[in-house]
């Protein structure tokens, strides 16, 4: 096994021609420098776009007890048309079933695995306690394990693990958010969530019932995600032999060839002339995206973001496009009404290229009334607090364990190491520093963004985030404060194959 040197990674981003024996390892072009990661190219005929329409994920109803039950299966799914794609879904689906809880209302969700492989679920926004949060060995062995099976080959001395199925209690003591749910296996959460092992779970509170904006069926959730696909219509995924991570040439990410909405490849939805609330999820392993309508609306921006990661924004942002790092959230507010009817009106990725631009097509059809408005206030924000401890942390390429990988202050996961101990209800100041594009999460809080190197922060950081996009080279303060929950929870960057590789670290919320 090669291993990449740093001067060729810095060569690849440095945009000059790159062989190196391991191809190209990042994405082309730092002038793009867009995403991290090396394109995988489908084996199949991929179809013109916009041809099937956007299908929105089935809500997920509570069963007897108000107990929601949820089961990890095999499936296959039609992301291409008239192509049979084999997944790993939650009920057997891509993207699984949506969960609809609120604010305040605790909830209760068993997971079964009947999947061939361990794995553990993350509701990614969560404000969890940290048994119920979907600590990477946490492991659900499949439903049939022998206990001696599911304790053999775990090196975690505080691993919970269990067999058949677990349930999740989430106390959903926060505010109203689009959150997601995905598989967080160690060393596995990359071709897990590539095969389909996501699904979205919308927190709904009063103050956003107040507001006039777009719902029902002007409410769309759309989880971005690009794919790739083998001859016989598999997806395609560069594992490395039958260990963790990816073969060095996608060290740094996989990028698909197919942009996937919702489990369908560049969908269409009709729409009539109106405002749309756009809940975007990019759900993508390592892509970044810049989404913008094209045609432009006439008459002002396109998007007007009235959410992110934790809920609403204070006041609504208006912006051309939107810059969109995986596991980010944008709620969007788009006015169709300011098309004619009959225009047809794209949701391009401008850092794509042939089929990574297209993305979602709208056809908007004829003026309908419309109650909704964006209103120029929308939420309380408190204002940024005081930190009382200051932490770093450096996020950068690395070997491990002899090969490609990433780190953080140069240590691979641990999941028994803890790196920070913070006291909860305490104001915290998080800086990290980055090599590449990390898009860096945190569990159980959200944060506030306060600077990026030298200036303050991005026109894509307002509000309450989870996940930050780090790009090349910079630097970024963050206002945290854990609260409730003692326990241990995660740092990581949420590019998976940098997950994978070892870009996670532990910390005890004491
Ligand atoms: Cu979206 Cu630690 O995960
Ligand atoms: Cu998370
Ligand atoms: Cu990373």
């Amino acid at each position: 096994m090669s291993r990449l040197s740093r001067r060729d990674l810095l060569r690849a981003l440095g945009g000059t021609a790159v062989a190196a024996g391991v191809g190209v390892p990042f994405a082309r072009g730092v002038r793009g420098a867009t995403s991290t990661g090396a394109p995988l190219p489908s084996r199949l005929p991929l179809p013109r776009p916009y041809q099937r329409p956007l299908t929105l994920p089935e809500t997920l109803r509570a069963g007897p007890g108000g107990l929601y039950t949820i089961v990890q299966r095999p499936g296959v799914a039609e992301i291409l048309p008239g192509v049979r794609t084999p997944i790993w879904g939650y009920q057997g689906r891509f993207p699984g079933p949506t969960l609809r809880s609120r604010s305040g209302q605790e909830i209760v969700v068993r997971h079964r695995n009947e999947l061939p492989v361990p794995t553990v679920v993350h509701l990614h926004g969560g404000h969890t306690p940290a048994a119920d949060d979907g600590f990477p060995t946490d492991l659900v062995f499949p439903v049939g394990t022998g206990p001696v099976q599911a304790h053999a080959g775990h090196h975690d001395p505080l691993a919970r693990v269990a067999i058949g199925s677990r349930d999740h209690r989430y106390p959903m003591r926060q505010r109203a958010a689009t959150l997601w749910y995905h598989d967080h296996r160690m060393d596995f959460t990359g071709p897990d969530v590539w095969r389909g092992l996501a699904g979205f779970h919308l927190i709904g509170d009063d103050e956003e019932d107040r507001l006039p904006l777009p719902r029902g069926d002007r409410d769309l959730p759309l989880m971005i995600t690009d794919r790739s696909f083998a001859a016989d219509g598999s997806l395609a995924y560069p594992v490395r032999g039958d260990g963790p991570g990816v073969t060095t040439r996608y060290a740094a990410g996989v990028l698909g060839d197919v942009i996937v909405v919702n489990g369908v490849a560049w969908p269409y939805r009709e729409v009539p002339a109106v405002r749309h609330r756009l809940r975007l999820l990019n759900a993508s392993n390592a892509r970044r995206y810049r989404l913008t309508l094209d045609p432009p609306p006439p008459g002002g921006p396109a998007f007007a973001q009235i959410g992110t990661d934790g809920g609403l924004l204070a006041a609504p942002v208006w912006h051309d496009a939107v810059e969109i790092a995986p596991a980010q959230r944008f709620d969007v507010v788009v006015d169709f009404g300011r098309y004619r009817p009959g225009s047809i009106v794209r949701l391009v990725n401008t850092w794509g290229t042939g089929g990574t631009r297209d993305v979602l097509e709208f056809r908007v059809g004829a003026p309908a009334p419309d109650g909704t408005a964006v209103p120029a206030r929308l939420s309380e924000v408190p204002p940024a607090e005081v930190p009382v401890t200051t932490r770093t942390f450096r996020l950068r390429h690395d070997p491990v364990r002899g090969m490609t990988g990433w780190t953080i202050d140069g240590k691979p996961f641990d999941p028994a190491l803890s790196v920070a101990r913070p006291r909860l209800g305490q104001p915290e100041l998080w800086r990290l520093g980055s090599d590449f594009h990390h898009p860096v999460h945190l569990h159980l809080a959200p944060f506030r963004v306060l600077s990026r190197g030298t200036g303050g922060p991005g026109a894509y950081d307002h509000g309450w985030k989870d996940t930050i996009d780090l790009r090349p080279a910079e630097q970024a303060a963050l206002l945290v404060r854990f609260d409730d929950y003692a326990g241990r929870f995660l740092l990581h960057c949420h590019n998976l194959e940098h997950e994978d590789m070892a870009m996670m670290a532990a910390f005890t919320t004491t």
